[in-house]
């Protein structure tokens, strides 16, 4: 695939993945991307994982055609992307790496090389002439890890954005860019809204015609539209009109409550409500869709005079990516001392700026006509 007229994509895709990070279910796999840039200097963006070292020294090689590549960029040093660096520099003996002064302090750690005599310590602003073309490096921390930077080729007006604008998913694999690319910003970058904003403010200043992420597909058309997104999912905004809800049920009475408040809401003119199960459908989903709408209810059986243990998992991985910004309702059900609605309530405290909506429902063992009248109050002060 060229991207431009000197810049070949030498990735590779994952199918035999079976949770991205250690977490993340990816359906259609996961591409590593890796870039090579030829001028008068060659320079090779990241390499991939491990994996696939073999796969991307190849390409690199067929994209060279018997030249020999001049530097290693690295602009993140999480595995997925370092993993093939010593492979590089074994290959390839003459070539440099180029990197942050954290990065080389990871490489050392996880590599127990860091290369002192065969490297470029590179920090926001610095520039790398290839020839005709200059490569600026943006310092762009937490956005994943603190050594993170992007790069910037003015020439060819690309910028190879590390993480940032990528996705789950494998490129050879049709699918939606915004649901994968929002389910990937929350899981794993959600936390870091301030960096994120702070580096695309940087950004902004810069004609881009091609965005380069290390996952998902290069960006190269309606490229206001990928950044309004990252913009609004950086700032914690409302993306969608609509509801998440998100519930844990035993024996299908809480779940009764969940398929009710969902039918009331639409009927009042809701124009999606998005209803996870939190013990069976993917939790990273859950989340995504919880940052996604305006409004969150959330919904639990009592267990161990608590909430049910899904829901405290959720609700912690929901205050570790920051959530904020958002209406939150409860409902809750107890056969003999419902308190999930107080604990779940107590555990959303720590988040900033929720608006709880009343009434709690509170529902003892099955739905009775008192319950369902407290539901629907709840569903029209949801709407209202
Ligand atoms: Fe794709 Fe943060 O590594």
């Amino acid at each position: 695939m060229i991207i431009a007229d000197s810049i070949t994509y030498i990735g590779v895709n994952d199918h035999d993945l079976d949770l991205f990070e250690g977490q993340y279910e990816v359906p259609n796999g996961m591409a590593y991307n890796s870039y090579v840039i030829q001028d008068d200097k060659i320079a090779v963006m990241d390499s991939v994982d491990a994996s696939f070292g073999s796969e991307w020294l190849g390409k690199l090689a067929a994209a060279l055609d018997g030249r020999a590549p001049d530097y290693l960029v690295v602009q993140h040093m999480e595995p997925d992307h370092s993993s093939n660096i010593t492979r590089f520099m074994d290959a390839y003996p003459n070539a440099q790496v180029v990197a942050t002064a954290k990065a080389f302090d990871m490489m050392a750690n996880f590599y127990g090389v860091d290369y002192a005599d065969r490297r470029i310590i590179v920090k926001d602003g610095d520039e790398l002439s290839l020839g005709t073309r200059t490569l600026r490096f943006i310092a762009a921390p937490m956005v994943h890890w603190p050594e993170v930077m992007f790069t910037y080729d003015a020439i060819d007006k690309v910028l190879f954005s590390a993480d940032a604008f990528g996705k789950f998913g494998a490129l050879d694999v049709e699918e939606d860019w915004a649901c994968e690319a929002r389910r990937y910003y929350f899981g794993i970058v959600g936390k870091f809204g301030k960096q994120v904003t702070g580096v695309l403010n940087k950004v902004a200043a810069l004609d881009v015609r091609a965005i380069c992420p290390l996952h998902g597909p290069v960006l190269s058309d309606n490229l206001d539209y990928y950044i309004g997104l990252y913009k609004t999912w950086a700032a914690y905004e409302v993306e969608s009109d609509g509801i998440a809800i998100a519930y844990c049920s035993v024996y299908g009475h809480t779940k009764e409550a969940v398929m009710l408040l969902a039918a009331e809401l639409e009927a009042a003119g809701c124009p999606k409500v998005a209803v996870s199960d939190l013990a069976r459908d993917d939790m990273a989903e859950a989340v995504e869709d919880a940052f996604r709408y305006g409004t969150l209810v959330l919904v639990s059986t009592t267990y161990n005079g608590d909430m049910f243990p899904f829901m405290k998992s959720f609700i912690d991985h929901l205050a570790d990516h920051a959530f904020q910004n958002r209406r939150v309702a409860f409902m809750e059900n107890g056969t003999w001392a419902p308190t999930a609605a107080r604990a779940m309530r107590a555990k959303m405290e720590s988040c900033k700026n929720i608006e709880f909506v009343e009434p709690v429902v509170t529902i003892k063992s099955a739905l009775t006509d008192e319950s369902r009248a407290t539901l629907r109050e709840l569903a029209a002060a949801l709407v209202g």
